[in-house]
């Protein structure tokens, strides 16, 4: 299927709906034991129209990379947009562009359509070092887009003031259950500023409470609940998507999510009542202990 674009008034557009591969290839380290089915969720994925992948260097200590890199072999690599991170203790000018060339390596491929720090630069690594080796990739052309992860207003603004080149997105944990960027005015502050917000997590990593509201919209759109949570998230304003999943009945579940609305009473009423919201990301704390404070 065609998934839908969103695009910004910068140009900048991502389809609403791409493929996360945390713990496709490993966690913190690689782990080769589920390759063959990862690298078919991959084209499995790319086969239904999915063009967006997201991966970083950590995730299986680069073999999440290697993984896209093989799946990838033999699809027009101009059709595809390939994102990718650096760690936050490879933030340093050097090693940035070390990073960026292992990534590439990794890939197969020669550029990135998006690099992103994957949190605000540790302690003791200064921002305009990031900055500057993120605008020489663009210079060089390794890399066509630079966005950042998990970071705070603050932060955000921090680092778009040593580059020229626009950040164009804030990849941030948000769901209908995970609301810390609402609360902390930072999708309102991407949406103000022409900021993309790629969701992670928004399955709530699949553990998702699927009762109640959910269930009652379920029934009365002819949905499942992951289909109605993920409608609710790409119907926010600037906000595209990447969940995670090597199941094909996942993924054809997931993009059951497009082509359709909530009423704007509905998404109201989720948006308020979902139970169990956390404002509190557990797994990339936007607070944690950095140069410029969240
Ligand atoms: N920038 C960052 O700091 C950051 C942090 C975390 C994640 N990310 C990115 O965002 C992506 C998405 O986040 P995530 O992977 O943490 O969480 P997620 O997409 O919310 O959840 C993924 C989990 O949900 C399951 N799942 C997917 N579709 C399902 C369905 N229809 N029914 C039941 N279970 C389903 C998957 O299992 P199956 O594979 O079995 O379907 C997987 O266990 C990541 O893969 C990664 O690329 C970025």
């Amino acid at each position: 299927m065609e998934i839908p674009l969103k695009t910004l008034e910068s140009g900048f557009s991502l389809p609403v709906y791409g493929l996360g591969t945390w713990q496709m290839g490993g966690r913190g380290e690689a782990d080769h034991s589920n390759d063959e089915a990862e690298i078919a969720a991959i084209k499995a994925a790319i086969g239904h129209g999915i063009t967006h992948l997201d991966t970083a260097e950590s995730y299986g200590a680069g073999h999440s990379e290697e993984l896209i890199g093989e799946a990838i072999k033999g699809y027009d690599r101009s059709g595809l947009f390939i994102a990718s991170k650096v760690s936050a203790w490879n933030q340093g000018y050097d090693d940035l562009l070390r990073s960026c060339e292992a990534s590439l390596k990794r890939l197969g491929t020669d550029y990135l359509d998006l690099y992103m720090p994957h949190r605000y630069p540790e302690p003791g690594i200064d921002i305009t070092d990031t900055m500057r080796a993120l605008d020489r990739l663009v210079d060089e052309g390794a890399v066509r887009n630079m966005g950042f992860c998990n970071l705070t207003v603050n932060r955000f603004e921090e680092a778009q003031k040593h580059t020229n080149n626009k950040l164009v997105c804030n990849q941030l944990e948000y769901s209908l259950q995970f609301r810390e960027a609402e609360r902390r005015g930072i999708i309102e502050y991407c949406q103000k500023n022409d900021v993309m917000i790629v969701a992670w997590g928004p399955l709530g990593k699949g553990t998702m409470e699927q009762g109640s509201i959910l269930q009652e919209m379920a029934e009365k759109y002819g949905k499942t609940p992951y289909q109605i949570a993920l409608n609710w998230l790409i119907t926010q304003q600037n906000v595209v998507t990447i969940p995670k999943t090597t199941q094909v009945a996942h993924l054809e579940e997931n993009l059951g999510a497009l082509g359709w609305e909530l009423s704007p009473e509905d998404l109201a009423r989720l948006t308020k009542d979902f139970p169990g919201q956390q404002t509190v990301s557990a797994r990339v704390p936007l607070d944690y202990a950095a140069d410029v404070p969240a």
